[in-house]
């Protein structure tokens, strides 16, 4: 299209007042669309506090609970789960107990909040005692035999009422197993959320400190993603598709935006931006020494993920970003 030049165009006419700003605003940040992610782990009362998230705590289930009602009585939809399981081992079998600490959690969320959305990660890290994401021999992390590991996994999170199920560790196929495992316990109507194109991200640091997922020894290379590839991220995402993902994410988010555009573009599903611990950590370091404003540059940065295409977004700051859009 030919657009005419100035002095007929002066795109500053729709810029005059906030209303006008408001009534051409192509984007729209909304509570709808915000999941906040919360940690378990065993106790009463507990609110243990991580020094490289301020504002973010290890929970024991009933203070999840607190934190879960409030975050919900301010429009927060959902929440996604992690649990820091009393014991590790090489089987990672705290993650698909009966009564493992995100299954006891879940019981508990949708029993005291059945309207909250509850979105479990699916991962090994967390229980395995060298910290990888699959069964390991020697140094390397083996990719199918840590299918059924994760599969079963998903399945006791859905029995135990998890809505989503959110798989976060990167393996080949783990997606297809966890279909095909749901649907054979039942769960045909439970929905997959993949971390479909994950990056082997620096930005992970403080999570790992609140999960105690740190690996023993090596990285997560040769099964998370490299931050060079976007050709590579679409393939990922295009195989969990054909794999049975109903919701796709990108993870991190600000600095792969290009990627949550063409996700959204390409393939047209209902999107995820993880905005990540590291996202969070530099906005509040940032911010508590008076270097930049919290809440403005918080939304902006969501905003930027919804301008790319984002449809949901994962951030630590949710109940806050909550608050702030209540005005
Ligand atoms: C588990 C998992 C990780 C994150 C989400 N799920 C850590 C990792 O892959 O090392 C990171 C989340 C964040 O940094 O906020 N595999």
């Amino acid at each position: 299209m030919n657009y005419p030049g100035f002095p007929i165009s002066r795109p500053r006419r729709l810029r005059t007042s906030p209303a006008l700003r408001r009534l051409v605003a192509e984007t729209q940040l909304n509570v709808a669309q915000l999941v906040l992610p919360l940690f378990a782990r065993s106790g009463k009362k507990l609110r243990r506090p991580v020094d490289a998230m301020p504002g973010v705590f290890q929970l024991s289930p009933d203070e999840i609970v607190r934190e879960a009602t409030a975050a919900h009585a301010l429009g927060v939809p959902a929440v996604l789960l992690f649990g820091i399981p009393d014991k590790k081992d090489d089987r990672a079998s705290g993650a698909y107990a009966k009564n493992g600490i995100v299954q006891q959690t879940v019981r508990l969320l949708k029993k005291e909040l059945p309207s909250l959305l509850v979105i479990t990660d699916v991962c090994l890290c967390e229980y395995m005692a060298h910290g990888h994401c699959g069964i390991v021999a020697g140094r390397k992390i083996l990719n199918d035999p840590s299918l059924a590991l994760l599969a079963r996994t998903a399945a006791s999170h859905a029995e135990a009422g998890a809505d989503i199920i959110a798989p976060s560790d990167m393996m080949d196929g783990r997606v297809r197993a966890i279909r095909a495992e749901l649907d054979n316990e039942g769960f045909l109507d439970t929905p997959i959320m993949s971390y479909a194109a994950k990056f082997a991200s620096a930005f992970y640091g403080p999570f790992r400190e609140v999960a105690e997922s740190t690996p023993k020894f090596g990285d997560r290379r040769s099964y998370q993603m490299d931050a060079a590839n976007a050709n590579e991220a679409m393939r990922e995402v295009a195989l969990d598709i054909q794999e049975g993902a109903d919701i796709v994410m990108v993870k991190p988010a600000l600095a792969y935006l290009d990627l949550i555009h063409r996700v959204k573009k390409e393939f047209g599903l209902p999107t995820a931006a993880y905005s990540v611990s590291g996202e969070y950590s530099m906005i509040k370091a940032a911010a508590q020494n008076g270097w930049i404003d919290e809440r403005a540059v918080t939304l902006e940065s969501l905003l930027a993920m919804r301008r790319a295409g984002a449809d949901i977004l994962i951030t630590y700051a949710a109940a806050d970003v909550a608050k702030w859009l209540k005005g």
